[in-house]
């Protein structure tokens, strides 16, 4: 039988020495696939995996989450992990954390990393990265996606897909589309207007698809137009497959499928995760009950579908096999190799985002002698929890650990401050109690007696991965920190004006005690080396080079989400949550700049530990026809090395729509030493200048006058120039 199977695939893969083409080898293997086989692979056959077709020495394939690193191994149908010795993982940061970088060449890193880490745990299917838009600072999964822009997220995406797939391993950009709260996910149907649709909310995925070539893409849970986007032919067969002209395989959410019509006929081509129509729900192993099973092979069989839609699938999956479970030249893989740990502590390093260092407070003196170091964040687990982007880590450095690994002359203390959420775990790994038998008050009044005498007061505080925090599956309901914190930060801010406080989330949240201390930054899930990341920037051993990716508003409400049909949305009698996007384009500094509403910190923003001169553009042409470059020299004007990260925007000065202020449509990350000039570039195209005209359905690169503009930040432009197109 092996010997059939392997003469069979053989056949399939090379003729007379040469490779046949990867189309050419899928008409081979579909051509000698029964109707049963078919139906076989495109659906689960287990909690993560799809079945092969073992008669053709094809083997199964294999998904995992996640984005930030490889999920535990489960039990075959089970949901609970299977307890295995082999793979506990690294843990990279958090996806927002590498958006916050602003640069490409770090996603690279990062893509090739986790790639081989799955890899190397035989997974075919990375199931991430997740690139739904920050939409309100409230959406529970923003941590795992990258930030309130478009362009930013686009841009982000592409290389990290393709470090992934260098491994052979494919991604599975998610969740397609419109996913951008958790709650209600699975009944919420948004209303968008198309051009909001194309300018905001598609173009992350199409970069994935168009230019990162993601070989796997994830249909989200919720419905658009009515219609649950597993199923949703408009998004998946008119816009994917025949506009973007994607060639890959549509997966499901996990339990994301409703029923046959709909995953055949709307565009999808492999079911996980129902929890089965079954006609007894919850039935385990009843895979052959799936959609698109045996209810989908009964009616080819009746003669009521043709195979033309099953072929396709088909078609679709074994390309996906060949690139993956079949491709050969990926390579062993590493896993927790130290080159993945110094990538995510240089990833986590260069993500942190410096708000605010009143009168240079840091980084710390290495000669400090005293560092007392507050708040529940600094001993947590953050890599356990939040979802399924949770992970089984072979360590994970605390920002507690961090920072006595890099001040290990110092006398390091440390007091909780406050407690929230004592307890952790996730599925049956990575349990852990952290409960203080202290009262609230108690903890204060310790924490504020550690402070005396100290050189530097550090407080970790912020979100976690629990639910209605920064977790799949819920969305926050506060925009405040939770567990008291303001009054604790205002109470030791009063006794230490140069308190250092760190926020570790992957959302924007309220800080009203900003004024009263003396240094912000915002900290992200890092993952295994969390507290040395942070450390290494407090130390100043990194420069902080990060810029955020969201807005930070001041109060929830300045925000462009006013009414329930925005968000949550209104329940209807049908239990469906309608919700309106009226805000339209205007998401985040596109709604801030639009209203004038001053924002905390802005989008793009970020301190360094030295200073940098970006002088005035330089034009090669005045007017734009199909592309023109920008020039624009950068100097170090402080004295140490950092990273500027120069952005670019463009305003139409007259339009026949509303459009914005200005769109991000350029970054460049340089690192400079003290003293050094240099000067990054950028290219203008028509794209760069077009708005999605709903009366042609397509771009359009009006003529007219256009600003741009160059700065450090949103809302610090340093330069402007005029172009016409
Ligand atoms: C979850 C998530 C998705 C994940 C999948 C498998 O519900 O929405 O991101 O990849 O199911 O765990």
């Amino acid at each position: 039988m092996a010997a059939m199977a392997a003469v069979a695939l053989s056949a399939c893969c090379c003729v007379r020495g040469e490779k046949k083409s990867l189309d050419a080898q899928v008409e081979d293997i579909l051509s000698q696939m029964t109707l049963e086989e078919k139906i076989a692979i495109i659906h689960a056959q287990s909690k993560f995996s799809s079945a092969g077709v073992p008669r053709l020495g094809i083997p199964e394939l294999w998904t995992d989450d996640g984005p930030h690193g490889v999920r535990p191994d489960v039990l075959w149908d089970q949901w609970n992990s299977a307890g295995n010795t082999n793979d506990s993982c690294t843990a990279f940061p958090a996806l927002t954390c590498l958006a916050a970088t602003f640069d490409r060449e770090l996603s690279s890193l990062y893509g090739v990393s986790v790639g081989e880490e799955a890899r190397y745990r035989k997974k075919n299917v990375l199931l991430g990265p997740g690139v739904n838009i920050y939409r309100t600072p409230l959406g529970g999964r923003n941590f795992e996606y990258m930030g309130e822009d478009p362009y930013l997220a686009s841009r982000m995406c592409v290389n990290y897909i393709k470090g992934v797939q260098s491994n052979g391993v494919a991604t599975c950009v998610k969740h397609f589309c419109l996913n951008n709260q958790e709650f209600n996910r699975h009944t919420v149907n948004v209303k968008v207007d198309d051009r909001t649709l194309y300018e905001i909310y598609l173009p992350a995925f199409k970069a994935a698809v168009t230019e990162g070539g993601s070989w796997s893409i994830m249909g989200a849970y919720n419905l658009y137009d009515g219609t649950h986007l597993c199923h949703n032919s408009r998004i998946l067969n008119d816009i994917l497959k025949k506009e973007w002209n994607y060639d890959g395989v549509v997966i499901s959410d996990w339990g994301g499928v409703s029923d046959t019509e709909g995953a055949v006929k709307g565009g999808l081509d492999l079911e996980f995760g129902t929890w089965t129509d079954g006609l007894t729900m919850g039935a385990t192993n009843s895979y052959d009950r799936y959609w698109m099973a045996n209810p989908y092979l009964e009616k080819i069989r009746s003669g009521e579908y043709g195979t033309d839609e099953l072929d396709d699938k088909c078609r679709r999956v074994l390309k996906l096999m060949l690139r993956t479970s079949l491709y050969d030249n990926g390579g062993p893989g590493r896993f927790t190799c130290p080159e993945h740990y110094a990538a995510a502590r240089r990833i986590g390093a260069e993500g942190i985002v410096l708000l605010k260092n009143e009168g240079g407070l840091l980084p710390i003196a290495a000669d400090a002698a005293k560092i007392v170091v507050l708040g529940e964040n600094a001993i947590k687990p953050m890599t356990v929890g939040g979802g399924s982007s949770s992970l089984k880590v072979q360590k994970e450095v605390s920002i507690l650990e961090g920072i006595r690994n890099a001040f290990p002359n110092a006398e390091v203390i440390y007091e909780r401050a406050y407690q929230g959420s004592t307890k952790g775990g996730y599925d049956n790994y990575g349990a852990y109690d952290i409960t203080d038998e202290r009262s609230a008050e108690t903890l204060v009044a310790d924490a504020l007696k550690a402070c005396e005498g100290a050189d530097y007061v550090i407080f970790a505080g912020g979100l976690n991965k629990d639910w209605m925090q920064d977790a799949e599956g819920t969305d926050r309901v506060d925009y405040n920190l939770p567990y008291g914190q303001n009054e604790v930060i205002e109470a030791l801010a009063a006794v230490r004006s140069d308190l250092v406080v760190v926020n570790v989330s992957g959302n924007a949240v309220a800080m009203p005690w900003a004024d009263r201390v003396g240094a912000i930054i915002q900290d992200w899930y890092l993952g295994s080396e969390a507290g040395n990341s942070l450390a290494d920037v407090l130390s100043g051993a990194v420069c902080p080079s990060g810029k955020l990716p969201f807005t930070i508003p001041v109060a929830l409400e300045d925000g462009p989400l006013k009414t329930p049909e925005q968000y949550p949305g209104v329940k209807g009698e049908d239990g469906i949550w309608q919700e309106e996007y009226s805000e339209g384009i205007y998401v985040g500094y596109r709604w801030y700049e639009k209203t004038g509403v001053k924002p905390r910190f802005a989008f793009g923003y970020g301190l360094s530990y030295t200073s940098f001169a970006i002088g005035e553009p330089k034009l090669s042409s005045k007017v734009l026809r199909d592309k023109l470059t920008v020039t624009v020299p950068v100097e170090n004007t402080g004295d140490v090395r950092g990273a500027e990260v120069v952005q670019l925007y463009i305003g139409a000065d007259n339009s026949v729509v509303d459009r914005p202020v200005k769109e991000l449509k350029g970054f460049e990350k340089v690192w400079l030493n003290p003293g050094e000039k240099s000067s990054v570039s950028f290219t203008i195209d028509r794209q760069a200048v077009s708005f999605f005209d709903t009366e042609i359905h397509d771009w359009n690169a009006e003529a007219g006058d256009y600003t741009i503009y160059i700065g450090s930040s949103s809302d610090d432009i340093s330069s402007t120039a005029r172009f016409s197109l």
